[in-house]
């Protein structure tokens, strides 16, 4: 179901603060900055290798990230997988128990489509499934 992790989800208050940490403290390169209106949150995608860190902020306190970093604080949010057919991953999920967020995957960033496992049935940590270039537009 899964090729590799795709990143690492962490929420933060401040983007541009926490890109400066990531970029210029831990020295990972800044492949960009976007708007991700599915999630009412704005992104910084930094990369470590093969993999990447998300850095994600809330764009409304109505983002499940805002109620997230309300509930929990700042720092890590999700761990994310890249999958090859998201639909089919979803599928698979759920024949095997796991609860999806929502029924239809959503447009993530870099055009990607995702949907979000529901921690409860991951062993407490939200899962992100991502499967890269799904979605045009
Ligand atoms: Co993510």
């Amino acid at each position: 179901m899964m090729e590799k992790i795709d990143h690492i989800g962490i929420a933060v208050k401040d983007l541009e603060a926490q890109v400066a940490i990531y970029r210029d403290q831990l020295g990972m390169e800044l492949e960009g900055i976007e708007e991700v209106p599915s999630q009412m949150a704005k992104v910084a995608f930094l990369r470590v290798g093969d993999s990447r860190v998300e850095l994600v902020q809330p764009t409304s306190p109505d983002s499940p990230v805002a109620k997230s970093i309300e509930k929990r604080g700042e720092g890590m949010h999700h761990i994310a997988y890249m999958v090859p057919d998201i639909r089919a991953a979803m599928a698979l999920a759920r024949s095997r128990g796991l609860q999806t967020l929502t029924e239809e995957p959503k447009p993530g960033a870099h055009h990607s489509l995702v949907c979000f496992l529901h921690p409860k049935t991951t062993g407490g940590v939200l899962t992100e499934l991502v499967q890269p270039g799904g979605h045009q537009e």
